[in-house]
Protein backbone atom coordinates (compact mmCIF):
# COMPACT_ATOMS: atom_id res chain seq x y z
CA UNK A 1 0.00 0.00 0.00
CA UNK A 2 3.28 1.93 -0.19
CA UNK A 3 1.70 3.90 3.10
CA UNK A 4 2.65 7.79 3.52
CA UNK A 5 3.08 9.57 7.15
CA UNK A 6 -0.07 12.00 6.03
CA UNK A 7 -2.20 8.83 4.85
CA UNK A 8 -5.59 9.00 6.38
CA UNK A 9 -5.99 5.22 6.12
CA UNK A 10 -9.41 3.44 6.92
CA UNK A 11 -9.11 -0.66 7.56
CA UNK A 12 -12.74 -2.59 7.21
CA UNK A 13 -12.70 -5.58 9.35
CA UNK A 14 -9.48 -5.24 11.41
CA UNK A 15 -9.43 -8.37 13.56
CA UNK A 16 -6.63 -8.69 15.65
CA UNK A 17 -5.16 -5.34 14.48
CA UNK A 18 -1.80 -6.44 12.92
CA UNK A 19 -2.23 -5.00 9.80
CA UNK A 20 -3.44 -1.83 12.10
CA UNK A 21 0.33 -1.95 13.92
CA UNK A 22 2.00 -2.27 10.20
CA UNK A 23 0.32 0.83 8.28
CA UNK A 24 0.84 3.01 11.86
CA UNK A 25 4.18 2.45 11.83
CA UNK A 26 4.47 4.34 8.85
CA UNK A 27 2.49 7.40 9.64
CA UNK A 28 3.46 10.92 11.64
CA UNK A 29 0.76 13.25 10.61
CA UNK A 30 -1.45 10.57 9.46
CA UNK A 31 -3.63 8.16 11.17
CA UNK A 32 -5.51 4.62 10.64
CA UNK A 33 -9.22 4.26 11.69
CA UNK A 34 -10.02 0.49 12.21
CA UNK A 35 -13.30 -1.10 12.72
CA UNK A 36 -14.46 -4.20 13.52
CA UNK A 37 -18.08 -4.96 14.25
CA UNK A 38 -16.68 -7.83 17.33
CA UNK A 39 -16.05 -6.95 20.38
CA UNK A 40 -13.35 -9.45 21.26
CA UNK A 41 -11.66 -8.04 17.65
CA UNK A 42 -11.88 -4.83 18.80
CA UNK A 43 -10.28 -5.52 22.53
CA UNK A 44 -7.16 -7.40 21.13
CA UNK A 45 -6.65 -5.02 18.63
CA UNK A 46 -6.68 -2.41 21.06
CA UNK A 47 -4.87 -3.69 23.67
CA UNK A 48 -1.94 -4.54 20.50
CA UNK A 49 -1.93 -0.79 19.57
CA UNK A 50 -2.18 1.12 22.54
CA UNK A 51 1.18 2.88 21.63
CA UNK A 52 -0.03 4.04 18.21
CA UNK A 53 -3.58 5.13 20.43
CA UNK A 54 -1.39 6.52 22.77
CA UNK A 55 0.18 8.47 20.04
CA UNK A 56 -2.89 9.80 18.37
CA UNK A 57 -1.89 7.49 15.06
CA UNK A 58 -4.70 5.35 15.35
CA UNK A 59 -8.33 4.69 16.22
CA UNK A 60 -9.93 1.51 16.70
CA UNK A 61 -14.06 1.29 16.89
CA UNK A 62 -16.38 -1.38 17.36
CA UNK A 63 -18.56 -0.62 14.35
CA UNK A 64 -20.35 -2.49 11.34
CA UNK A 65 -19.03 -0.85 7.98
CA UNK A 66 -22.67 -0.54 6.77
CA UNK A 67 -23.60 1.91 9.93
CA UNK A 68 -20.19 3.29 11.25
CA UNK A 69 -20.18 6.87 11.76
CA UNK A 70 -17.48 8.15 9.17
CA UNK A 71 -15.97 11.47 7.43
CA UNK A 72 -16.81 11.56 3.71
CA UNK A 73 -14.10 12.46 1.00
CA UNK A 74 -11.54 11.96 4.11
CA UNK A 75 -9.43 8.83 3.17
CA UNK A 76 -6.57 8.10 1.44
CA UNK A 77 -6.50 4.74 1.73
CA UNK A 78 -8.86 2.12 2.27
CA UNK A 79 -8.59 -1.75 2.81
CA UNK A 80 -9.41 -5.28 3.97
CA UNK A 81 -7.58 -8.25 4.64
CA UNK A 82 -10.15 -11.02 4.06
CA UNK A 83 -13.49 -9.16 4.62
CA UNK A 84 -16.33 -10.86 2.83
CA UNK A 85 -17.40 -7.56 2.16
CA UNK A 86 -18.79 -7.65 -1.27
CA UNK A 87 -20.08 -11.21 -1.54
CA UNK A 88 -22.35 -11.45 1.55
CA UNK A 89 -24.66 -7.81 1.91
CA UNK A 90 -25.14 -5.70 -0.82
CA UNK A 91 -22.37 -5.34 -2.98
CA UNK A 92 -23.66 -2.17 -4.55
CA UNK A 93 -24.29 -0.29 -1.60
CA UNK A 94 -20.77 -1.18 0.16
CA UNK A 95 -18.98 -0.41 -3.11
CA UNK A 96 -20.86 3.34 -3.02
CA UNK A 97 -20.19 4.00 0.81
CA UNK A 98 -16.42 3.28 -0.06
CA UNK A 99 -16.46 5.58 -2.81
CA UNK A 100 -17.86 8.59 -0.85
CA UNK A 101 -15.05 8.05 1.92
CA UNK A 102 -12.57 8.14 -0.14
CA UNK A 103 -10.55 11.69 -0.67
CA UNK A 104 -9.72 12.63 -4.07
CA UNK A 105 -7.64 10.56 -5.53
CA UNK A 106 -7.57 7.42 -2.94
CA UNK A 107 -7.80 4.28 -3.58
CA UNK A 108 -9.55 0.77 -2.44
CA UNK A 109 -6.97 -2.08 -1.43
CA UNK A 110 -9.11 -5.62 -1.44
CA UNK A 111 -6.95 -8.10 0.10
CA UNK A 112 -7.37 -11.56 0.47
CA UNK A 113 -5.50 -15.29 1.26
CA UNK A 114 -6.41 -18.36 -0.56
CA UNK A 115 -5.18 -21.80 -0.77
CA UNK A 116 -3.79 -22.35 -3.98
CA UNK A 117 -3.30 -20.44 -7.32
CA UNK A 118 -6.76 -21.28 -8.40
CA UNK A 119 -9.21 -20.27 -5.57
CA UNK A 120 -6.97 -17.30 -6.05
CA UNK A 121 -6.84 -16.69 -10.00
CA UNK A 122 -10.86 -16.79 -9.46
CA UNK A 123 -11.13 -14.43 -6.17
CA UNK A 124 -9.01 -11.46 -8.18
CA UNK A 125 -11.51 -12.39 -11.47
CA UNK A 126 -14.57 -11.99 -9.79
CA UNK A 127 -13.29 -8.82 -7.35
CA UNK A 128 -11.89 -7.31 -10.31
CA UNK A 129 -15.25 -7.46 -12.44
CA UNK A 130 -17.41 -6.68 -9.55
CA UNK A 131 -14.98 -3.26 -8.72
CA UNK A 132 -14.81 -1.87 -12.55
CA UNK A 133 -18.72 -2.63 -12.95
CA UNK A 134 -19.00 -0.29 -10.07
CA UNK A 135 -17.01 2.30 -11.94
CA UNK A 136 -13.30 1.38 -10.47
CA UNK A 137 -10.26 1.04 -12.57
CA UNK A 138 -8.43 -1.90 -11.09
CA UNK A 139 -4.75 -3.25 -11.04
CA UNK A 140 -4.13 -6.53 -9.51
CA UNK A 141 -1.07 -8.52 -7.36
CA UNK A 142 -0.30 -11.66 -5.60
CA UNK A 143 2.29 -13.24 -3.65
CA UNK A 144 2.73 -16.92 -2.94
CA UNK A 145 3.23 -17.47 0.66
CA UNK A 146 4.59 -20.28 2.38
CA UNK A 147 2.22 -23.72 2.34
CA UNK A 148 0.79 -22.23 -1.13
CA UNK A 149 -0.97 -19.90 0.80
CA UNK A 150 -1.25 -17.12 -2.26
CA UNK A 151 -1.89 -13.45 -1.18
CA UNK A 152 -4.07 -11.31 -3.79
CA UNK A 153 -5.07 -7.51 -3.77
CA UNK A 154 -7.14 -5.77 -5.94
CA UNK A 155 -6.44 -1.67 -5.69
CA UNK A 156 -9.56 0.12 -6.85
CA UNK A 157 -9.25 3.58 -8.46
CA UNK A 158 -13.06 5.52 -8.80
CA UNK A 159 -12.86 6.50 -12.42
CA UNK A 160 -16.21 7.90 -12.82
C1 LIG B 1 -11.62 -13.24 8.68
S1 LIG B 1 -11.52 -11.90 9.78
C2 LIG B 1 -10.08 -11.05 9.18
C3 LIG B 1 -9.49 -10.19 10.24
C4 LIG B 1 -8.22 -9.43 9.79
N1 LIG B 1 -8.50 -8.48 8.73
C5 LIG B 1 -7.15 -10.39 9.39
O1 LIG B 1 -6.85 -10.51 8.19
O2 LIG B 1 -6.58 -11.05 10.27
C6 LIG B 1 -12.83 -10.82 9.26
C7 LIG B 1 -13.11 -9.71 10.25
O3 LIG B 1 -13.94 -8.76 9.64
C8 LIG B 1 -14.97 -8.36 10.53
N2 LIG B 1 -16.08 -7.90 9.67
C9 LIG B 1 -16.71 -8.62 8.72
N3 LIG B 1 -17.64 -7.88 8.10
C10 LIG B 1 -17.58 -6.63 8.68
C11 LIG B 1 -18.31 -5.42 8.50
N4 LIG B 1 -19.26 -5.35 7.57
N5 LIG B 1 -18.01 -4.36 9.27
C12 LIG B 1 -17.02 -4.45 10.22
N6 LIG B 1 -16.32 -5.58 10.45
C13 LIG B 1 -16.58 -6.66 9.70
C14 LIG B 1 -15.24 -9.60 11.37
O4 LIG B 1 -15.80 -9.27 12.63
C15 LIG B 1 -13.84 -10.20 11.50
O5 LIG B 1 -13.16 -9.73 12.64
Amino acid sequence: MAVTPDDQVLEIGCGRGSAVSLVAEHLTNGRIVAIDRAATMVRLATQRNLSHIDAGRAEIRRAGFESADLPTDHFTKIFAVNVSLFWLGDAAQQIARIRSLLAPGGRLYVFGERPTEAHATANLAATEVLLETHGFATTTSSATRGQGQVLTCVIGTPIR
